[in-house]
């Protein structure tokens, strides 16, 4: 019997494109791990929007994950990945990232942005596992000393 929280238990998760009716799951997501919350309108979005995609990751009925991204001919922009504080270190993230990034490249993607605040060292283990790598630092961007990293793939 394996014991909880060693890092090679992996759960299995459902991942599917999210639909209008998770945006209310999306947004609690969102207030429970995010500093900003995006509104309502800027998830449904980008739900709704041709060039914008969207997955959640479901725990049985439970949306307890979801990422989004935007993208124009062969460049993609992740805008947000966000797991449930409760289910995080289990996975959760990379069968996101892993999904999305092929969803985009089934889009004819071929290189994918993303910025990422420099003390959010989990997120950076997550990116640079899937061939993220950093090209640029904004300094100051999230407020003083709260710099933005800039991360592409590949
Ligand atoms: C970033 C986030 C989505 C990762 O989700 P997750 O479900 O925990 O991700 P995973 O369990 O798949 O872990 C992915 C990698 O992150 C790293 N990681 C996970 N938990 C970690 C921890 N507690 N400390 C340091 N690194 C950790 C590991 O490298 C892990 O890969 P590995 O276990 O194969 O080595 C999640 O922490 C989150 O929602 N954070 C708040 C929102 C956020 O900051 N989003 C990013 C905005 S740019």
């Amino acid at each position: 019997m394996p014991y909880p929280g060693l890092k090679d238990i992996r759960m299995s998760f459902d991942i599917r494109p999210a639909v209008l009716s998770d945006v209310d799951a999306i947004m609690a997501v969102e207030k429970t791990g995010i500093s900003h919350p995006w509104d309502r309108a800027s998830i449904e979005s980008l739900i709704k929007d041709g060039n914008k995609t969207a997955l959640v990751a479901l725990s049985g009925q439970d949306v307890v994950g979801y990422i989004g991204a935007s993208f124009i001919l062969d460049e993609a922009e992740i805008g947000n990945v966000c797991v449930m504080p409760g289910m995080r270190g289990k996975g959760t993230g990379s069968a996101l990232l892993k999904s999305l990034i092929e969803d985009l490249e089934s889009k004819g993607v071929s290189s994918i942005f993303l910025e990422v605040e420099d003390n959010n060292t989990t997120a950076i283990s997550l990116y640079t596992k899937f061939g993220f790598t950093k090209y640029n630092m904004r300094k100051d961007y999230y407020g003083p000393d709260r710099n933005a990293l800039l991360f592409k793939r590949p």
